[in-house]
């Protein structure tokens, strides 16, 4: 006999489930629970109707992976729905009860256009081009579900003047649903209290994050990257940046350096380690030939600096000086690797804090800043050290 599993749901779940327009944006602040309500929709969808074919989506294939695809594949687990015979891993697809949820990327549009869907989710729809959506809209083709086909997007509202904002809001066959942490009562008093701190940092960041509301793109810090598709071969220089956190993650950067050029990637962000922890980690990340590459870490923890330099790294204390160091980021030529997730999440939305007045301050907004500090320190201390000691051997005769 099958077991029976009743699945708690949130505010979103039922304004998702009672919207009638052909696109729902579904814009809101930090885990108000869009993409979860939006994962338990289309599984619920599967579920009542058979033969759908249900498209997910978000921008680059290493960051569907880490979020909304494993996202459904763990509440198909957590509902007892998963069998490994229905997943199919290398074309990235999942039968659930005679419908189909295929996940891609949008690296390339072209590569869907001979599909055809019901329903479609664009999870952080900012990162997506306006032509993506438009690509999209024209693949909910196939013969109609009951009550219609649909596209959802997720997204914060970081930007008021995205093609989202722009183009979509206020039209007829849209429809919004504006969310916060306040339509969420999963999450824990701990993270709402930290959403809450944001007010006494930053007024941008706290209406954003906070509330929900559009923000301003005038505020990002960083908008001199590019992806890279992965690190060059033979860099000219390799040096890694490392954040200590506990509660929050600890971040390790990767920067390969060649013809000027700065690619970055992300090698650990994870919560929870303890200095012991996180050497362990360093030793399988970082082999035996590399040791002698440069670590600049967090200056303020000597003590776990000392303690990873015992265990035969050649770490450093980083120059910690926040806007000359933002100063030097900002000047360089700089990638990020698209499987760096945790990287570009934080560097999409890092802020200048804004005055009571809106105006802008020359000092960042200390929230999601883990991986981006990792990559100041190395990309800062070793630009100071190359400016204040050349090669050349000077001897005075
Ligand atoms: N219906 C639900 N049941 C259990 N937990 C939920 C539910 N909705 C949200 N959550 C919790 O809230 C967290 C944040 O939700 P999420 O959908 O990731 O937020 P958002 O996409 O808005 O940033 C989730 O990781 C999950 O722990
Ligand atoms: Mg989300």
């Amino acid at each position: 006999m099958s077991k029976k599993i009743d699945v708690k749901v949130s505010i979103i779940f039922k304004r998702i489930m009672s919207a009638a327009a052909t696109t729902l944006v579904n814009v809101g602040g930090a885990r108000s629970g869009k993409s979860y309500a939006t994962a338990q929709f289309l599984i619920m969808k599967a579920l009542n109707e058979k033969g759908l074919n249900i498209g997910i989506t978000r921008k680059t294939m290493p960051a569907l992976k880490m979020t909304n695809y494993r996202l459904i594949t763990d509440l198909l687990g957590k509902y007892g729905l998963y069998k490994p015979s229905c997943h199919n891993r290398s074309e990235h697809y999942y039968i659930l009860n005679g419908s189909r949820l295929q996940f891609f990327s949008l690296d390339d549009p072209e590569k869907i256009k001979s599909s055809e869907f019901n329903y479609i989710w664009m999870e952080e729809a900012t990162e997506f081009a306006y032509n993506d959506y438009l690509v999209l809209l024209t693949r909910l083709s196939a013969p109609a579900a009951k009550g219609g086909n649909r596209i959802y997007l997720t997204l914060n509202p970081t930007d008021a003047n995205c093609w989202i904002a722009k183009n979509l809001l206020g039209r007829k066959d849209v429809e919004v649903i504006h969310s916060s942490y306040k339509d969420n009562p999963f999450l824990s008093n701990e993270y709402v209290n930290t959403l809450l701190s944001l007010k006494d940092y930053d007024t941008n960041a706290y209406n954003v994050f906070a509330l929900g509301q559009w923000g301003s793109s005038d505020k990002i810090i960083y908008k001199n990257w590019q992806y890279a598709q992965e690190e060059p071969q033979n860099p000219q220089d390799v040096i890694w940046g490392l954040d200590f956190g506990f509660n929050n993650p600890s971040a390790l950067v990767r920067i390969c350096i060649k013809d000027n050029i700065f690619t970055a990637a992300e090698y650990l962000y994870q919560t929870g380690l303890t200095t012991q922890d996180l050497t362990e980690k360093l030793v399988q990340i970082i082999s035996p030939q590399e040791r002698t590459q440069t670590i600049y870490a967090d200056a303020a923890e000597p003590d776990r600096i000392a303690q990873i330099a015992r265990a035969g790294f050649n770490i450093k204390p980083a120059d910690k000086a926040v806007s000359n160091g933002i100063m030097a980021v900002k000047a360089a030529k700089l990638f990020i690797t698209k499987t760096s997730v945790n990287l570009i999440k934080e560097i999409q939305n890092y802020c200048w804090k804004t005055d009571l007045n809106g105006n802008v301050l020359e000092d960042p907004v200390k929230f999601n800043d883990h991986a981006l500090d990792a990559l100041r320190y190395a990309l800062y201390t070793r630009g100071i050290e190359s400016a204040s000691c050349g090669d050349a051997e000077v001897s005075f005769i």
